[in-house]
Order: C-alpha cells, then structure tokens, then sequence
C-alpha cells in the first residue's frame, strides 16, 4: 500500500493545499455531504501533551465522517519508553486506518511515519503544527479574501519563533504570502523552516522577512498572528520568557500602529495579557474563535485527503 503522510505543512503541494481549502469548504458548507467519507475507519490519536481543540476536533471530526477513534495518553502507551517508536507503529497500523499524534520531537513523528504503512498525521511536535496552519490559512481564505487566492497576503507573526510560527513560514512557501516574524533575539524560528519557506515564498512572488521592532513590524499587515512565549514542556523557561518577550504583545498601542483592518489571529490557549491583552483577544478584530471552528472542518478534510491517497 502506497500511504500519504502529513508530517510538514510542506508535505502537500501548492495545488494539494488549494484542494485541501476546497473540501475544508464542502466540510463546512455541507457536512452532510460528507457522513460516510471515512465510513468505518478507526483513527488512533497519540498525546504526549494536553490538548483541547486538537482533540476533540479529531475524534468529533473522524466520528462525523463515520469512522471511530482510539485516544491514546502516556498514561496508556508510555510513546518511546514502554516499546519503540516504531514497534508502536507497525501495531497501530494492523489495525487502524491512520494515526494522529501530538509528541515532544519531530523525530518520533517522522519514526511512526516511516514504520507505520498507515497514514500519519502531526498533531504539534516541537518543530510544527501543520494542522493548525493549514486550518487557519483556510480561514483567511474563506472570510477575508472571500475563497480567493492568499497569494500576497500580508501576516505578520509576532511572539516566540515556535512550532506555528515554523509551520506559518512553510505556510508562506507554498501560498506566496509576504509574511514578517517579528521575534526576539535568540526566539527565532528553526532555520530549516526559514530556507525552506523563503525559498518557496520567494519563487511565486512572495516573501519571508524578519522585523524585531514590533511597532513597524505590524505596519500594513493584513493579520496579525501570535502563540504562547512559553510552550507546553517549556514551563522551567517561563520566567526568562516573560522577561525576553516584553514589547512584543499584542495590545492596544500596537493595534494602533497597525492597520485598524487587520484581523487578530491566534491558536489558542492564549495566555491572556502575555502574548495578548483580553481586550485585543476579544476585539472586534479577533477571528481567533473562527480559526478555532475551522480546526473541525480543516481536520476533516486532512483525514479525507490522507485516506483518499493512500489505497
Ligand atoms: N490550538 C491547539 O492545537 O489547541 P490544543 O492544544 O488545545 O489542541
Ligand atoms: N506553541 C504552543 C501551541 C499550542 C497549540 C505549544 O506548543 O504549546
């Protein structure tokens, strides 16, 4: 059997992820459509961390297609140290259709990829949250730019160079976005992402830029995204972060900076009046909840496209 995985945001093409935001769009527009697309398939979910929407829109998202779910914690499986990496994967794979995992490194999803002959999908790892991205570019695509072409969308990222912000810069690679990291010294993002990102970004058009003063970082973006300053099996960090990170919130002197269009995004859980203000998170600007309904449709059609190409 020849299986598609989605390890990267770059594991889809640019026209795959045109495809992917058009049955995003069918999922929401029409999930009726839709309640036997994956008619008897069992998906694993493996979670090394916590997770809310993630989750629930995997299990309520394969459960809406008519297949069923088998959610696995450390708790359960101990990922790693119980069994191998990759003995865990030939088993799920004899006997479910795809496995969903959320884990600390990158490396464990590329092991469960090259040993399970299933799809895999990531969840977030330290390096990405694909998933995440490819939902929230669908956002955009379907309520700002009315379903037309992101190509030279204006985002500006400010906050901690993460796993979003890797998976935001891939992003940019295949849409042609004109996307700034706005960061602190020694927060910026993985450099195989920025090469990787920029290169693409760079051949139709687009751009991938690095602004670390905030106030003209967010001139004339479009949106405005940011994470956490400290992510989950960062926490031993927190203080330091706290400290490096200040001036780089989204709050009200730099929503005036910035154009008063400028959607507000973010992932969620927020870590209000960190990385944001309540009052920006909850603004007129902020499509935060949107992109977070998005994550049931977008993970449906993930599912959808992963199976479809992998008989
Ligand atoms: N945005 C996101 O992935 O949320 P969870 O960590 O709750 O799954
Ligand atoms: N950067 C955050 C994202 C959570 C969805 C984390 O890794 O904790």
């Amino acid at each position: 059997m020849s299986k598609r995985d989605f390890r990267l945001v770059t594991d889809v093409s640019r026209e795959e992820l045109q495809e992917l935001f058009q049955l995003t769009a069918g999922m929401k527009d029409r999930p009726e459509d839709y309640s036997r697309a994956l008619a008897g398939k069992t998906m694993a979910m493996i979670n090394e961390k916590q997770s809310l929407r993630t989750k629930v829109t995997f299990e309520a998202g394969i459960q809406q297609l008519g297949g069923f779910s088998v959610y696995l914690t450390n708790h359960d499986i101990n990922l790693g140290k119980r069994e191998p990496v990759k003995d865990v994967a030939r088993n799920l794979a004899r006997w479910v259709d795809l496995i969903v995992a959320r884990v600390y490194k990158q490396d464990t999803i590329h092991e469960l990829a090259d040993y399970a002959s299933v799809p895999v999908i990531n969840a977030l790892s330290d390096e990405g949250h694909p998933c995440q991205i490819v939902s929230d570019m669908f956002t955009l695509w379907d309520q700002v730019r009315g379903r037309d072409r992101l190509h030279g969308f204006k985002i500006t990222y400010i906050g901690d160079g993460n796993n979003v912000c890797n998976s935001l810069i891939l992003a940019a690679g295949l849409l042609g976005l004109d996307l700034v990291i706005c960061t602190p010294a020694g927060y910026e993002p993985h450099s195989r992402a920025v090469d990787t990102g920029r290169r693409m970004a760079e051949e139709i058009g687009g751009s991938v830029r690095f602004e670390p003063e905030p106030l003209k970082a967010v001139k004339d973006a479009q949106a405005l995204y940011t994470d956490v300053w400290t992510s989950m099996g960062q926490e031993a960090e927190q203080q330091k972060r706290l400290e490096a990170f200040q001036g780089f919130q989204i709050n009200e002197s730099l929503l005036e900076a910035a154009d008063d269009k400028a959607v507000i995004m973010h992932c969620l859980p927020a870590h209000r009046g960190e990385e944001i203000t309540d009052a920006a998170l909850e603004s007129k600007q902020s499509i935060i909840f949107d992109q977070a309904e998005n994550r049931l449709h977008g993970q449906k059609a993930i599912m959808k496209f992963l199976v479809d190409r992998s008989k």
